[in-house]
């Protein structure tokens, strides 16, 4: 039989058991609390939390980017990684009040292959109907894992739709990468019918409430994904915050998801989507902006004191969208991120 253990959260006196064989993030999404987290592979340092009593902690694999030595040294650990195998007071760090008591518990489903269909030349609209159980419950934003078929490896994927609720349908936007685990399988073998499983809903991505606050959307590749399920639920919720949606891409061929975008325009008022390209081929085929979608954003505003901001798409271009946002007067515990960190070998064993 596998030992429990106590695990107490501080400052917001939560107390929820731990298996040994469990991540205490893992524990607490199974009871329903969400705690801070993006990867949940010990890549992002979003669960970094610090001991505060006990320190009998297993970790497993993870990055020393997310957690350097010294700092483990000093009692910083990673909820992700963290197996208990005593009790523990644990200090949450950046954590969210309004979320962590939210959360939605994890559910394990099979979900059938209903579309695949290329949005971009490296981009795919994935669509699966939830088969067992026949709903998932999930806020816009937030994403599920699932495993790559055949393998022990899973994979987290961003719904861009907003419920499963009334067609028990999950949506979408998957970037390929060459060589990738899941990419391949997706692009070569994944066939409509099929069966995936998938695990969630997991992440902290979602429209928080705070209405008289203008949006700042900054997105760029997949990132697309929960930035789409937040506006699309900002229609249906017939929210009017100002938003602005700032996306970034290569060339005119990596767009997507343009015409929802426009309409979008008509249908939120306050809404604005600036698409911006780093790399146009020509002047004939892009009118628009240009440049790193951080330098078109700094363009386009100069004060952003008390605006929310949502960054999504790959690590690089979420760590350089926050200071900028920051720079430009947003409070920094109003910069909610998910950084679309890979699965790839992590450079330290714990
Ligand atoms: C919270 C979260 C949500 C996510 N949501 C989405 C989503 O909605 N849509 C989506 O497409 N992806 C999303 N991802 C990323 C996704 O989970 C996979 O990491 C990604 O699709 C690559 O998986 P793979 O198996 O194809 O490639 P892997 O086998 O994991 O990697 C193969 C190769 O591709 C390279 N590679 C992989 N990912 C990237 C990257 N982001 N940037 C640069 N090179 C990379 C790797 O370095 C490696 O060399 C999300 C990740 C996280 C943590
Ligand atoms: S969620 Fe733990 S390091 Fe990313």
């Amino acid at each position: 039989m596998v030992n429990t253990h106590n695990v107490r959260f501080e400052p917001v006196g939560i107390d929820i058991e731990v298996r040994e064989d469990q991540t205490i993030l893992r524990a607490a999404a199974e009871q329903g609390i969400m705690l801070p987290h993006g990867c949940k592979e010990g890549q992002c340092a979003s669960c970094k939390s610090f001991l505060l009593e006990g320190d009998d902690i297993d970790l497993d694999k993870y990055s020393t980017f997310a957690l350097p030595d010294f700092e483990l040294d000093d009692g910083f650990t990673l909820l992700c990684r963290a197996h208990p195998f005593e009790d523990l007071t644990i200090e949450l760090l950046n954590y969210d009040e309004e979320m962590i008591r939210s959360g939605l518990p994890i559910q394990t489903a099979t979900a059938e292959v209903v579309s695949i269909e290329a949005v971009t030349h490296d981009m795919r609209h994935l669509i699966v109907r939830l088969v067992e159980p026949t709903e998932l419950r999930f806020f816009p934003g937030q994403y599920v894992d699932f495993t790559v078929p055949g393998t022990e490896e899973s994979r987290s994927f961003s719904m861009a739709n907003t419920t499963s609720k009334e067609n028990g349908q999950l949506e979408f936007i998957i970037r390929l990468y060459p060589g990738g685990v899941f990419s391949e399988y997706l692009d070569k073998q994944l066939t409509v019918g099929e069966r995936v499983e998938i695990v969630g809903p997991f992440g902290v991505f979602t429209l928080r409430d705070n209405p008289k606050a203008d949006l700042v959307f900054v997105g760029g590749g997949a990132g697309m994904a929960p930035i789409l399920s937040l506006l699309r639920a900002m229609v249906e919720r017939e929210v009017t915050r100002k938003a602005t949606f700032y996306y970034g891409a290569r060339g005119p061929k990596d767009l997507c998801f343009e015409k929802e975008l426009r309409a979008l325009e008509e249908s939120l008022p306050g809404f604005k989507y600036v698409p911006a390209l780093s790399e146009p081929t020509t002047a004939e085929d892009w009118s628009g902006e240009t440049g790193l979608i951080t330098d078109v954003l700094k363009a386009h505003e100069s004060d952003l004191s008390g605006t929310d901001a949502y960054v999504c798409g790959p690590p690089p271009m979420v760590e350089a969208a926050i200071p900028v946002l920051t720079g430009l007067g947003v409070d920094p515990k109003r910069v909610f991120y998910d950084k679309f960190t890979t699965t790839g070998e992590p450079d330290n064993a714990g």
